[in-house]
């Protein structure tokens, strides 16, 4: 087990780089399954998550092999169309192989994703939209079992509601190449789905409508292979943006490169700006410059280009370092909010109450041993670590891992005591002689 042991106090200056996104490189891997041939996809980040799901693609028959910073996947065979509970349960996005496997094969056997660190993430919505396109469904042993009729799904109508990411890409990968027309309607618009899109257009899908919330698809029996470069990171960004608020010093602003503002969108764009801070863009960098005090801004997430569920528990640590009380409302999970308990055992003073959090700033915070319990939970206590008076253990990063690239790296360039270090969890506490 590994663990980030973080000293608190020192200002975070330099230029931070942004590693090209997770959430967009996923639908990407699983796009290339739908044509037969090898695709070249640029810009791969180095993750836990990325890792798993090459494995995934391997058990279908696809070849996955990393080329300078990104991937090839040779899908010229993809014979076992199957998607395992070991790796799904690990990552959930694991699930668009349901999509990418009806769409390429005409059957699918993947295993539901079953719970999550913060409560339950339903698929219905994926389920419902595949049955809409004609697949045939059965539940067994844990595993979804689809088919289509004759091998391969017909077009059809789909309304998501809510608006959803992952059933948004799964649908997309299912209906490019069935027989005929579909409809996604309140289909979600991220940046992540838009860059999606642009590669399944690459591999001669036919799309209109993309970054809108219809999308209107006319199927083709195979898609080719296709060279693609991935988006950077929208929710390392935002990640970075809170850290040079917060442990950066006005005179010497924090630079952030290979970065993409516009896919933050303006809710958050606007709460950052309503605490203090500034940005100036230049290009595909972005200039911190922190406030001698920040303001507290309350916020409440939403679907893009509202304020990303990804970014709240980040927000909540900056929200401890203003002077004054507001709060955290999430509304696409109601229940994110591990990371609270931990962030506690810091000082933070912070009540949860429903899907809300109210933080009252001004304490000071204190080092502790702490512990992950999700990808974003795992990134507040690094950053709570950075300004809290003390050394801090964030445990079991294997959570970090999965979402951000060299994280300790690029913090210890930009003057932050941080280092990496195995430990036992289970060793018993030394007894103080
Ligand atoms: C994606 O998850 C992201 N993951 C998540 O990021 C992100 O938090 C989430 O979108 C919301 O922005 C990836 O892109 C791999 P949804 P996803 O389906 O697709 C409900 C991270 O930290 N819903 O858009 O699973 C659901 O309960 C991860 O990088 C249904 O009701 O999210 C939620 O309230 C964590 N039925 C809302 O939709 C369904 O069938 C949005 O979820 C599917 C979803």
């Amino acid at each position: 087990m590994e663990k980030l042991v973080i000293t608190g106090g020192n200002a975070l200056r330099g230029t931070l780089p942004i590693s090209a996104s997770k959430n967009a490189a996923l639908p990407l891997m699983a796009a290339a399954i739908l044509g037969p041939g090898t695709c070249r996809l640029g810009r791969i980040p180095q993750l836990r998550d990325i890792t798993t799901f090459s494995h995934v693609l391997r058990i279908a028959g696809a070849e996955v092999s990393r080329e300078g910073d990104g991937l090839l996947i040779d899908a010229s065979r993809i014979n076992f169309p199957e998607a395992p509970y070991e790796l799904v349960k690990k990552m959930r996005a694991s699930f668009y192989m349901l999509g990418a496997l009806l769409g390429r094969c005409g059957r699918a056997r993947v295993s539901l994703p079953g719970g999550c660190a913060w409560g339950p993430r339903p698929v219905n919505l994926h389920i419902d939209g595949m049955k809409a396109l004609g697949a045939t469904i059965d539940l067994e042993e844990g595993y979804v079992v689809a088919s289509a009729p004759n091998g391969r799904l017909h077009g059809g109508t789909i309304v998501l509601q809510p608006s959803s990411v992952g059933a948004t890409v799964n649908l997309l990968l299912a209906a490019s190449t069935a027989r005929g027309g579909s409809r996604i309607e309140n289909a979600a618009i991220e940046p992540d789905v838009v860059v999606f899109c642009e590669m399944l257009q690459a591999m001669g899908a036919r799309l209109h409508g993309t970054g809108t919330r219809t999308i209107e698809i006319e199927g083709v029996p195979l898609l080719r292979p296709a060279t693609f470069a991935n988006c950077p990171d929208r929710i390392e960004l935002g990640t970075f943006m809170i850290a040079a608020a917060i442990a950066g010093i006005p005179e010497k602003p924090v630079t952030l490169t290979g970065a993409r503002a516009d896919h933050l969108g303006q809710d958050f764009m606007g709460a950052f700006l309503r605490t203090g801070a500034r940005f100036e863009i230049a290009d595909d960098k972005i200039l911190i410059i922190p406030p001698e005090v920040l303001t507290p801004v309350s916020i409440v997430t939403a679907i893009y280009p509202g304020f990303p569920t990804d970014l709240q528990a980040q927000w909540t640590v900056l929200l401890a370092c203003c002077e004054g009380t507001a709060t955290v409302t999430d509304q696409v999970y109601g229940d994110r909010f591990n990371h609270i308990p931990e962030l506690a055992r810091m000082g933070i003073e912070v009540r949860v109450n429903g899907n809300t959090v109210t933080v009252a700033g001004g304490t000071k915070l204190k080092g502790a041993r702490v512990m992950s319990t999700d990808l974003r939970a795992s990134v507040s206590l690094v950053l709570a670590a950075m300004v809290a008076e003390g050394t801090t253990h964030v445990g079991r990063i294997y959570h970090l891992d999965r979402g951000y690239e060299r994280l300790e790296d690029k913090l210890s360039t930009c003057g932050i005591d941080i280092r990496r270090e195995a430990y036992d969890e289970f060793a018993a506490p030394e007894v103080p002689a």
